[in-house]
C-alpha cells in the first residue's frame, strides 16, 4: 500500500505537534456572492437554481490544516466517515470514526474521503464561518461538513435533500453537476453508498481555493479532488413535513387529556342506523382546529421542534470551573449550535426563547442581550448589564451544554 503522495503532502510527523488550528486571519466577506448581493441571490438563486461565484471567499485561508482535521477524526465527539474507493466499478470501504493515526498511514495515495459533519460545534474558527450566511435565519442552518481528499477523492455522484454551499477551502476541486433537479433517483444497486446512476453532466468547472458553488436541494453533483483537497459544506436545515406534523402531534398528544370523550346530550333519531352523519366529522376538526388556531401555542411547539438537539450535549472545554469564574474571566458565550438557540417577539413585547427543546419567557429588556449571546460576537461579561435572573438562565443552559464559552 503506498502512501507517496499522502507523505508528501502531508507529513504524519507533524500530527501530534501541530496546533488544531492554524492561524487564520477571518476576514468574512461582506457578500457570499461576488457582485450580488445577498438580496439578490436569494431573490435569483436560492432554492431555484446552481451559482457559481469564483473568489466568494477572497483569500480564504482554512482554519484547519489537512493534518489538524484528520486529526480531529480521532475526537469521539466528531462525526467522521471515511470513504475508501476500492475500485473502478463503485466498490467503497465505508468506515465510521473515530480514526487513529495510524489508519491515515496506510492510506493509499489516492480515491479516499475524510468527512466530518459539524465541525463547526467543535472548531470556534469554523462556526465564525457562518457569519457569511447570517442572512438566513439560524434555524435554517445544519452545520458546516469539512471532507479532505486525496487525489481523485470523492464520494460520488449523488443529490442532496438541502440547500449547501459548497466552499473550496484548500486545493482543487473538479465539480460537475445536471442543473436540472433529480425527481426520481436512480441509484446504484448493492453498494454501502448512495450514488446515482444516470449522472449526465451538464456544467464542468474547477474550483480553486475561495470559489463556492451554491446548489439547490436535488441537483446532481459530483466532486472529485484534484490532488489533495478540503471542501467546506455549509449545509441548510429543512424540515421533513411527515417528521414535523409527527412532532407536532407528538407534543399535542402528551397535553391532551386523556378523560377527553366525544359526547352527544342533544343526539336526535338519525334517518338510518348506518348513517354517519357530521357531528362526529366536525368533532374531529375541532379537536384539529383548536391547536392550529391558538397561535400561541402553535408558535411554542414551533420553536420547540426547531430548537431540539439533535444528540446528546457533550461537556465543554471549562466544564470542570464554575460559570461564574469562566464568564469573569472574558470567555465569550454562544450558542453550542446555531439552530439550537432561537426567540420569537411576541405581540405583547415580551420575548420567547427556544433552547435546544426548552421554551423560556423572557422580558423584553433581556433582548439586546439575548441577540448578542446569539450573533457571532457571543455574549461577554460586562456587555451589558444582565439582571440575576437572565445570569441563572445562561449558567443553566450553559450546563446543559446549550451555551458554550469560547
Ligand atoms: C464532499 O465534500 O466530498 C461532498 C460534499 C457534498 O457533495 O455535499
Ligand atoms: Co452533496
Amino acid at each position: 500500500m503506498g502512501r507517496g503522495a499522502f507523505r508528501i503532502d502531508h507529513d504524519l510527523a507533524a500530527y501530534e505537534i501541530c496546533p488544531l488550528l492554524a492561524f487564520l486571519n477571518m476576514q468574512i466577506p461582506s457578500t457570499f456572492f461576488g457582485e450580488l448581493s445577498s438580496a439578490e441571490f436569494l431573490a435569483e438563486y436560492w432554492q431555484k437554481k446552481p451559482l457559481l461565484v469564483r473568489g466568494a471567499w477572497p483569500g480564504f485561508e482554512s482554519p484547519l490544516t489537512p493534518e489538524a482535521f484528520l486529526a480531529l477524526s480521532s475526537r469521539t465527539d466528531a462525526f467522521s466517515r471515511l470513504m475508501v474507493r476500492l475500485d473502478g466499478n463503485h466498490k467503497w470501504d465505508v468506515r465510521e470514526g473515530p480514526f487513529s493515526k495510524a489508519v491515515f498511514e496506510k492510506m493509499p495515495d489516492s480515491q479516499w474521503t475524510l468527512l466530518i459533519q459539524e465541525v463547526d460545534r467543535l472548531v470556534p474558527e469554523v462556526r465564525e464561518m457562518l457569519q457569511v450566511v447570517s442572512f438566513l435565519p439560524n434555524w435554517r442552518l445544519d452545520d458546516i461538513m469539512i471532507s479532505y481528499a486525496a487525489n481523485g477523492g470523492g464520494v460520488g455522484a449523488h443529490t442532496d435533500n438541502y440547500d449547501v454551499f459548497l466552499l473550496q477551502g484548500y486545493g482543487r476541486r473538479r465539480w460537475q453537476i445536471n442543473t436540472v433537479p433529480v425527481v426520481e433517483e436512480n441509484l446504484i444497486e448493492g453498494i454501502d453508498v448512495s450514488i446515482l446512476a444516470d449522472f449526465e453532466p451538464d456544467c464542468d468547472w474547477v474550483l480553486e481555493t475561495g470559489d463556492m458553488l451554491y446548489l439547490p436541494p436535488k441537483i446532481a453533483h459530483h466532486g472529485v479532488a484534484l490532488g489533495p483537497c478540503m471542501t467546506f459544506s455549509i449545509g441548510c436545515r429543512a424540515p421533513g413535513a411527515l417528521e414535523f406534523v409527527t412532532g407536532l402531534l407528538d407534543n399535542v398528544l402528551s397535553e391532551m387529556d386523556p378523560e377527553e370523550r366525544y359526547s352527544d346530550p342533544h343526539l336526535k333519531p338519525g334517518s338510518h342506523p348506518g348513517l354517519m352523519g357530521d357531528q362526529v366529522i366536525e368533532w374531529a376538526k375541532s379537536l384539529i382546529q383548536s391547536v392550529i388556531d391558538d397561535k400561541a401555542a402553535l408558535t411554542n411547539l414551533v420553536g420547540k421542534i426547531l430548537s431540539e438537539p439533535r444528540r446528546e450535549a457533550e461537556d465543554g472545554p471549562y466544564a470542570h470551573l464554575s460559570f461564574e469564574d469562566v464568564f469573569a474571566s472574558g470567555k465569550t458565550l454562544k450558542p453550542y449550535a446555531a439552530s439550537q438557540v432561537i426567540y420569537v417577539r411576541n405581540p405583547d413585547a415580551t420575548i420567547t426563547l427556544f433552547a435546544a427543546g426548552e421554551m423560556i419567557s423572557l422580558d423584553a429588556s433581556s433582548l439586546p442581550a439575548l441577540q448578542a449571546l446569539i450573533s457571532v460576537a457571543g455574549l461577554k461579561n460586562g456587555d451589558f448589564d444582565l439582571d440575576p435572573d437572565f445570569l441563572e438562565l445562561l449558567e443553566g443552559l450553559w450546563e446543559q451544554g446549550t451555551l458554550i464559552f469560547q
